[in-house]
């Protein structure tokens, strides 16, 4: 079992300075840094094992091919999934497209409706609002506790039998909620509702297992999870892919072509049309071998850990509003300063040294429900340490000096 040292010093960029300080790195939530078993997997394929996959039939081709068609498998064991239901997407937000337009267009009728959430990502609320719009469905909302958590009560009440889909996030990017993924796909599935989870926020940070939750799709992205940006997955469940038309057209997807019409692959080729993000592929498969070596319970216990010492020791700070729920969550406090903007402080964290995220983090909704335009949001990771967490509050008091609100 490596130490936190061990692990920071698999990550070449931890060692940076930036404007003369130690990097501290507490923006994972938007995109985590990258270990350099990653990055000498990335150029091992590219020096040595690269072709394009599943066209050529000379000896690199196969070797390419077969360590795409091994880093699906390698993803689908990650999430304790069928490696068939694993479709290699560009991220999160294309997964979530994907659903929204080959299940969405065929399957979710006019009069019926999908049910979210108001914490959602963007990307898993936009692509939703458009299918409705060119099917004729209703937007319904699942109403939140004060806290943040779902209301599972009121939810319920909405959960009737013209509910095609529900759309939800496993961990919220803002309110680090922790949502009863499992206990929601039961209460939709007996309603006959199809569930999509969000799973961007949760995949590189605890263990998934999708037999378990028995979600119909899940997504996530390579680019949270250590691996490289432009590469994603999307689950679905294997006889739901069968029946749904491909999203996009074009070379790799199809199976006949005519002049005039054609055939296509069977899944998951059937959903990855032209050249897949190959290279990409191997980084997300290192990275997930990467994670699962240190183990997804200690990387969970280890993120719990920091944004425990986080939470408290910011809600001890004269001034500063947290958001979300103050128990179990996800890896990352959101939060505001009075008579500070979170842009504001960023920059003055930044000349520190200390990276964190500021403003609607992609969650406008949420924020007017939040009655705030903005929010600030330090993010954790495994490589991160208590002593970065004390930094951040040394920070935040360092702001409000120089802002004079001491
Ligand atoms: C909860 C959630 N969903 C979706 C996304 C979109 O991910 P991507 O930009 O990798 O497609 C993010 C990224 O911040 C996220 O936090």
């Amino acid at each position: 079992m490596k130490t936190v040292e061990e692990i920071r010093r698999d990550f070449p960029i931890l060692s940076l300075k930036v404007n003369g300080r130690p990097l501290v790195y507490l923006d994972n939530a938007a995109s985590s840094q990258k270990p350099i078993q990653v990055l000498n997997a990335y150029c091992r394929f590219c020096e040595s094992r690269y072709a394009n996959v599943h066209r050529g039939v000379h000896t690199l081709a196969e070797t390419a091919t077969g360590d795409y068609e091994e880093a699906r498998k390698t993803l689908a064991d990650l999430v304790q999934a069928d490696a068939r239901g694993v479709v290699f997407t560009r991220g999160t937000t294309e997964s979530i497209n994907l659903v929204a337009q080959s299940y969405g267009r065929k399957f979710i009728k006019h009069g019926q409706a999908i049910l979210m959430t108001p914490m959602e990502h963007h990307a898993n609320l936009v692509p939703w609002q458009v299918l409705a719009r060119a099917v004729g469905a209703e937007l319904r909302f699942w109403p939140l506790n004060q806290d943040g958590t779902l209301d599972m009560v009121e939810g319920r009440k909405l959960l009737d039998a013209r509910v095609a889909m529900v759309a939800v996030a496993h961990v919220s990017n803002v309110l680090g909620t922790i949502n009863p993924v499992r206990e929601i796909v039961e209460m939709a599935h007996r309603v006959g509702a199809k569930v999509l989870v969000d799973g961007a926020q949760a995949a590189p940070h605890m263990p998934v297992n999708l037999s378990e939750i028995g979600a119909d799709f899940y997504a996530f992205s390579g680019h949270k999870m250590c691996g490289s940006t432009g590469i994603g997955v999307l689950y679905g469940r294997p006889e739901i892919l069968e029946d749904m038309d491909p999203f996009m057209t074009g070379g790799e997807m199809i199976r006949e072509v005519w002049l005039d019409h054609a055939t296509w692959n069977e899944i998951p080729h059937k959903f990855e049309a032209g050249t897949p993000p190959i290279t990409e592929a191997i980084s997300i498969a290192a990275a997930a071998r990467y994670l699962q070596e240190i183990g997804m319970d200690w990387i969970h216990a280890h993120d719990t850990m920091l944004t425990a010492r986080a939470w408290e020791l910011l809600a001890a700070e004269p001034g500063v509003t947290l958001y979300g729920p103050a128990g179990e969550r996800g890896a990352l406090v959101t939060f505001n300063v009075a008579g500070v903007h979170p842009h504001d402080l960023a920059a003055l964290l930044d000349r520190d040294g200390i990276a964190i995220r500021a403003g609607h983090h992609c969650a406008q909704p949420l924020h007017r429900w939040l009655g705030v335009q903005a929010t600030a949001r330090a993010s954790f990771y495994l490589y991160n340490t208590p002593e970065e967490v004390d930094a951040l509050l040394e920070g935040v008091r360092a702001a409000k000096k120089v802002l004079q609100l001491v």
